[in-house]
């Protein structure tokens, strides 16, 4: 597979934690009248689906888009046990160049993910581009500085305490495919520079039943105010 041209940590386990346990949401209804009133629509940034098998199962016209290829591929398979099969393409949204132009295009918890303000910009006027003339756009954003907790890195002295330890072990969560699944993150180190928290470290161990670990991953990620979220539905 070829490299991405923005980083995130949406692969292996983590595909399959977001693909087990991320379903259901307030964001689903949320976007889904504007798909309603605004077809054909995309779903960009769409993951494993969590928005977009709804809207399918719905009867509505929406394709996909993800920079994951794994993340897509749990979608199809979802997709597949329901007998649907979308129009799934994997592009960064910085790099969209797709057939069809959209009455509606929604990307929910997608933008600045991994990405450069660049790319973002970039995103933005591709994200224009695929629109129909009188289209909507609609996307949610979270600002770099929400998580007070990751303020005191700015001050050097605070920094000195990174990367954090590694956490003890939490709780387990049992995925439908029979393994557990255990999601841990800490922060690995701030860059004052481009005025954000820059990097962190998810681990997901998932293990059959009765068996020791059998898989360990760890995967580098960037916007620390989303990697607090790891205990709760994982960005
Ligand atoms: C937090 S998940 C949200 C998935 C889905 N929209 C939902 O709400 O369930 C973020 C998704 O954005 C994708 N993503 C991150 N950066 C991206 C980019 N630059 N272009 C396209 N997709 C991206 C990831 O692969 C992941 O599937």
């Amino acid at each position: 597979m070829e490299k991405p041209s923005a980083s995130t940590w949406h692969y292996g386990v983590v595909a399959r934690w977001w693909a087990e346990f991320n379903e259901g949401g307030e964001e689903i209804d949320y976007f889904r009248r504007y798909v309603e009133a605004g077809q054909p629509a995309l779903d960009v940034a769409c993951g494993t689906g969590r928005l977009l098998l709804p809207y399918l199962r719905a009867g509505l016209d929406v394709d996909g888009c993800d920079i994951s290829e794994d993340m897509l591929a749990l979608c199809r398979e979802a997709a597949a046990r329901e007998d649907l099969t979308p129009t799934l393409y994997a592009q960064a949204m910085h790099e969209l160049d797709l057939p069809r132009r959209y009455r509606t295009i929604i990307v929910c918890g997608g933008l600045g993910l991994g990405s450069s303000r660049e790319q973002d910009l970039e995103a933005l006027r591709r994200l224009h581009e695929h629109l129909e003339p009188g289209g909507v756009l609609l996307l949610d954003n979270e600002v770099p500085y929400a998580d007070a907790g990751l303020w005191k890195y700015w001050l050097k002295e605070n920094r000195a305490d990174l990367p954090r330890p590694r956490r003890e072990p939490g709780e387990r969560r049992s995925g439908k495919d029979g393994a557990e699944y255990e999601l841990r993150s800490r922060v690995v180190e701030f860059d004052q520079g481009r005025g954000r928290a820059d990097a962190g470290t998810r681990r997901l161990r998932p293990r059959p039943r009765s068996r020791p670990v059998q898989r360990r991953r760890a995967v580098r990620g960037r916007r620390l105010p989303r990697l607090h979220r790891a205990a709760r539905p994982l960005r």
